[in-house]
C-alpha cells in the first residue's frame, strides 16, 4: 500500500518564495511522485480546493494568503534519455533547481543551456514564463514535458508547439493555470555547439576576460559574473527578478519615441515591432533605488522590485502601480507584470 498524504495546515510560504514574504497556506503539500498528484485529483475534498502549484517561487508575487491547497513540487533526478547524431536528450524532474540543472549538463560535456545559468528557481517552474536571459530562451532547448492534469487525471506530454512559448509566456500562464502540475521536462541540446554572443554585455564581458574562443563554462562564467553584478542575490534581498516585462511597440510608436527620447533602448524583433527597455524607462522616470514603504526598486537594475524587510503583496503592487503611472505618462507605454500574483 502507498503511504498517505502528509498534508500540513497553515504553513508559512516565507521560505518557499523569492520575493520572502510571509503568506501562509491553508494545506500544503509536498509533492514528490505521480501518485501523490493521482491521490490528490482522487480525493474528493482536496480535489475540491483551488490549487497553487509552487516550484522554486522565484517568480511568484503572494498578496494574500492562500485559501486553498498549495502544491510543492520536489520530485528531483536528471538523466541522459536519448542521443542521435544530431541531439541529446537529456530530462530533469520539476523539483530539481535550474542553476544545478545547467551545471549538470555542463559537466556532462552537453552544451546548450550556459546563457540561462543562475536564473533561479526550479526546472518545473522554467517553461511557466519561457526563462530567458543574455540572448538564449528556454523554449530554443525544448524538447517536451510531462504534466498531471488535474480536470482529466491523466499524465500527458506536451510537445514545444502544444505550449504556446512566447516572450516569458506559455500556455501555463493562461488555459493551463493551476490545471497542471508539471512533473519534469526534456532538453535537446545539439551536438554541432555554437558559442551564444548575440547579447553585446556577454561578449563584453568576454573582452575583458581575454577569453576570444569561450567554451560553454567561459560562457556560464561571464553570465554568472554579470548577473551577481546587477541583479539581487534573493537569499539576501527578496525579489522576482524582473518585476515587468519589456514591452512591445510598433515601428511608428519606437519612432516617435526616439524622437523625443534619442538615448531609447531598443531592440527590433523579427516581425518588424520593437521591444523597450523598461529598466531603462522606469530609471528615466527616477525611480531607480527609491522606496515606498518596504517595497523598493534595486539600486543596479530598475526592472527588479525588491523587498526592503518585511513587504507585503500589496506594498509591491502599490509600488508596481506607481512605476507604470509614471512610465504611461511619460512614454505612453503600459508596463505587464512578469511574475504570476496570487
Ligand atoms: N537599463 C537602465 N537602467 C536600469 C536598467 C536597465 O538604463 O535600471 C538599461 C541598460 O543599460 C540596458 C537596457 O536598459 O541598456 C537593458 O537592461 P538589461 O540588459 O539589464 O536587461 P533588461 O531588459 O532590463 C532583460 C530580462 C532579464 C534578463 C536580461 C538579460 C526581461 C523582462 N528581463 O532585462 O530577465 O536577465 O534582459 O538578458 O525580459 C527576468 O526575466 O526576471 C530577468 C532578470
Amino acid at each position: 500500500m502507498k503511504p498517505a498524504l502528509t498534508l500540513l495546515h497553515d504553513v508559512s510560504l516565507r521560505e518557499l518564495n523569492t520575493f520572502g514574504i510571509d503568506a501562509h497556506a491553508h494545506t500544503f503539500v509536498s509533492v514528490q511522485t505521480v501518485a501523490d498528484l493521482e491521490a490528490i485529483a482522487a480525493d474528493p475534498q482536496l480535489s475540491l480546493l483551488p490549487r497553487l502549484i509552487l516550484g522554486g517561487g522565484s517568480n511568484l508575487l503572494l498578496t494574500k494568503d492562500v485559501a486553498g491547497l498549495v502544491l510543492h513540487m520536489t520530485n528531483t533526478g536528471r538523466v541522459v534519455v536519448g542521443e542521435s547524431e544530431q541531439q541529446v536528450i537529456v530530462r530533469s524532474e520539476a523539483g530539481e533547481n535550474w542553476h544545478d540543472f545547467v551545471q549538470w549538463t555542463l559537466a556532462q560535456g552537453l552544451p546548450g543551456l550556459e546563457n540561462l545559468s543562475l536564473i533561479p528557481g526550479s526546472v518545473g517552474a522554467a517553461p511557466i514564463q519561457n526563462i530567458g536571459a543574455y540572448g538564449s530562451e528556454l523554449a530554443e532547448f525544448f524538447h517536451s514535458l510531462t504534466l498531471f492534469d488535474f480536470v482529466t487525471r491523466e499524465t500527458r506530454v506536451l510537445s514545444r508547439d502544444d505550449c504556446h512559448f512566447g516572450y516569458r509566456d506559455s500556455i501555463f500562464k493562461h488555459a493551463l493555470r493551476d490545471r497542471a502540475a508539471i512533473i519534469n521536462v526534456s532538453f535537446a541540446l545539439p551536438r554541432q555547439w555554437h558559442p551564444n554572443l548575440r547579447y553585446a554585455e556577454l561578449a563584453t564581458e568576454l573582452a575583458a576576460r581575454n577569453v576570444s574562443d569561450p567554451t560553454a563554462q567561459d560562457i556560464a562564467d561571464a553570465v554568472i559574473a554579470i548577473r551577481r553584478r546587477k541583479l539581487p542575490d534573493p537569499a539576501q534581498i527578496g525579489n522576482a527578478g524582473s518585476f515587468f516585462k519589456n514591452p512591445v511597440v510598433s515601428a511608428e510608436h519606437h519612432a516617435q519615441l526616439l524622437a523625443k527620447y534619442p538615448q531609447l533602448v531598443s531592440y527590433p524583433q523579427s516581425d518588424g515591432s520593437i521591444k523597450l527597455a523598461a529598466g531603462w524607462m522606469i530609471d528615466q522616470c527616477g525611480w531607480k533605488g527609491r522606496s515606498l514603504g518596504a517595497a523598493g526598486v534595486h539600486e543596479r537594475q530598475a526592472l527588479v522590485l525588491v523587498n526592503r524587510g518585511g513587504v507585503t503583496g500589496a506594498a509591491v503592487l502599490a509600488l508596481a502601480e506607481k512605476i507604470s503611472d509614471d512610465v504611461r505618462a511619460r512614454f505612453g507605454v503600459s508596463l505587464e507584470t512578469e511574475p504570476v500574483i496570487v
